[in-house]
């Protein structure tokens, strides 16, 4: 006979963490884009993925712990409850810091046959960092993705919001020159972008990335 599981009541259940624990970031504007964000969903909980988003952006690319604990804080929820679901989408940076560009190398079956091991590898040996890692000098991290739903296109790379396909190596090359001489952060400014899409113009505040 199965024994049930007890369920702690909603009282003992993990609370929000309090201001007075965290170190809070979040900049006036993403304050108030959270706030307008908060409008558009019927409870607190429906806005973890767009909070999360800002957080992204708010702190430089990488979730760590206080982005995740700031997060729970202002939507109310639990650390746990706001760490699930940041740990469950590939799109959000738990682990460590990304660097300034996410490559992202697609591997499934169109871009498989297609050389993107080979792409893959090249890029490996370029930068001497494999799937998960990132470069030292914390320019570029290399991931390994699933379909990028642009298949005609294979093999394809992500770089923030571009697509960049087909590649071979030399268009690895210059890609990666451009972006290491560039300023621009491509991981925050995909953030930025996911959180700008979702706001309507006049909830809009701040500079665009
Ligand atoms: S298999 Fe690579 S984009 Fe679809």
């Amino acid at each position: 006979m199965s024994e049930l599981i007890q369920l702690g009541s909603p009282k003992e259940r993990p609370t929000a963490p309090s201001a007075d624990e965290l170190n809070l970031r979040f900049s006036e504007q993403a304050i108030s884009e959270l706030e307008a964000l908060k409008t558009h969903y019927p409870t607190l909980k429906a806005c973890i993925l767009p909070a999360l988003w800002i957080a992204q952006r708010e702190y430089g690319g990488f979730l760590d712990g206080d982005a995740i604990a700031e997060v729970a804080h202002r939507l109310k929820r639990s650390y746990a409850e706001v760490q699930g679901v940041a740990t469950f989408y590939t799109m959000y940076n738990t682990q460590h810091k990304p660097g300034r560009h996410k490559i992202e190398v697609c591997t499934c079956l169109s871009c498989h046959f297609n050389s993107a091991y080979r792409m893959r590898d090249y890029i490996t040996k370029k930068l001497g960092i494999k799937h998960g890692e990132t470069t030292p000098d914390g320019e570029f991290m290399l991931e390994e993705v699933e379909c990028l739903n642009a298949c005609d296109r294979a093999p394809v790379i992500q770089v923030g919001d571009q697509y960049h396909g087909p590649v071979d190596e030399a268009y690895i090359d210059k890609l990666l020159e451009n972006l290491r001489s560039s300023s621009e952060n491509t991981v925050v400014r995909m953030a930025d972008q996911i959180v700008q899409v979702q706001l309507l113009d006049k909830e809009r505040t701040g500079k665009i990335l």
